[in-house]
């Protein structure tokens, strides 16, 4: 299964964080932010990947993942020449998606809870065309907002509505099948110059194609938009690791529960890890696992 990591964007939100690096290059506690969101590509069954990004950043991207062999998946590279809009990364995807289906997650979004790996994989044969993932937010108004019937079928969509109609935001994990690119050429970019996600999505919505999951209260969807969301973030990873001594986003760990790699590759990454609590984490896993 193909899967697109879409990192790049101004980041003006975070700046002078973000004057010299990318937000996604970032750390979240122990790890830097863009493994949260491969980890969750893994998780859904995904082993080939597209990552997109500012000229600028790829080369700090290909340093910290290379061709993603040693977690048995092939990583990939684009370059965004400017950030026109999340639509667009299907239109540059388009050849790597080759006529087949693939799934589209910001670089910034953190997903962490039980059940979420099943959801995802189920996600391929329930849908017809696109899937997206609505999660029940206290303030709506920043998010792309879906409204749904009794049914659960999505009524209306709309990007950062001010009078929301519903509390259900959509997160930043999608599911596309072959035709993404020749819907998104139909796209005429937004007031702000971008090809709107939430465009596209209303347009599979109309023919009856959207498939809307609910993610339930025992996931975790998290900002990192903010100095607050990112140090927010930052702690609630802190928490769960410490108090559970499991780690969140652990790639060398869901590569290995993914089946991607083998008991022995896990090994050896974990005895060639440096000495850092991530590298004696991995030691600490080899060690119980035996
Ligand atoms: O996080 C979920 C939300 O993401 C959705 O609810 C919204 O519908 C969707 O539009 C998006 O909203 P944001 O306000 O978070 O979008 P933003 O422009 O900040 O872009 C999200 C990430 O994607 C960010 O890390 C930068 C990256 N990006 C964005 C654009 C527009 C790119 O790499 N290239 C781009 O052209």
């Amino acid at each position: 299964m193909k899967g697109i990591i879409l990192a790049g964007g101004n980041g003006t939100r975070l700046h002078p964080i973000t004057i010299p690096i990318t937000k996604q290059l970032l750390p979240v506690y122990d790890k830097p932010m863009v493994y949260y969101p491969l980890a969750t590509l893994l998780q859904a069954g995904v082993d080939d990947i597209l990552l997109i990004s500012t000229k600028r950043d790829l080369p700090g991207f290909k340093a910290l993942l290379g061709n993603g062999s040693r977690w048995g998946i092939k990583m990939r590279y684009a370059v965004q020449p400017k950030p026109e809009g999340i639509a667009q990364a299907l239109l540059i995807a388009e050849k790597f998606m080759a006529g087949g289906p693939a799934w589209l997650i910001l670089g910034d979004n953190i997903f962490f809870g039980y059940g979420l790996p099943d959801i995802l994989r189920r996600i391929p044969s329930e849908t017809r065309g696109a899937a997206v993932f609505s999660y029940y937010v206290s303030n709506p108004r920043g998010y792309g907002v879906v409204e749904l019937s009794a049914g659960g079928l999505p009524i209306s969509i709309e990007e950062k509505p001010a009078s929301p109609k519903s509390n259900y935001a959509v997160t930043g994990i999608y599911y596309y099948g072959s035709d993404a690119a020749s819907m998104v050429r139909k796209l005429k970019p937004s007031a702000r110059g971008e090809l709107e996600i939430t465009d596209l999505n209303r347009m599979y919505m109309k023919q009856g194609r959207l498939l809307v999951r609910q993610l339930g209260r025992g996931v975790a969807w998290l900002d990192t938009g903010t100095p607050d969301s990112l140090a927010s973030a930052t702690e609630f990873v802190r928490i769960v690791e410490s108090r559970q001594g499991l780690k969140v986003a652990c790639i060398e760990e869901v590569a290995y529960r993914a089946g991607l790699i083998s008991r022995s590759d896990f090994s050896k990454l974990a005895a060639a890890y440096a000495s850092t609590p991530y590298g004696e984490y991995l030691r600490r896993m080899d060690r119980e696992w035996r």
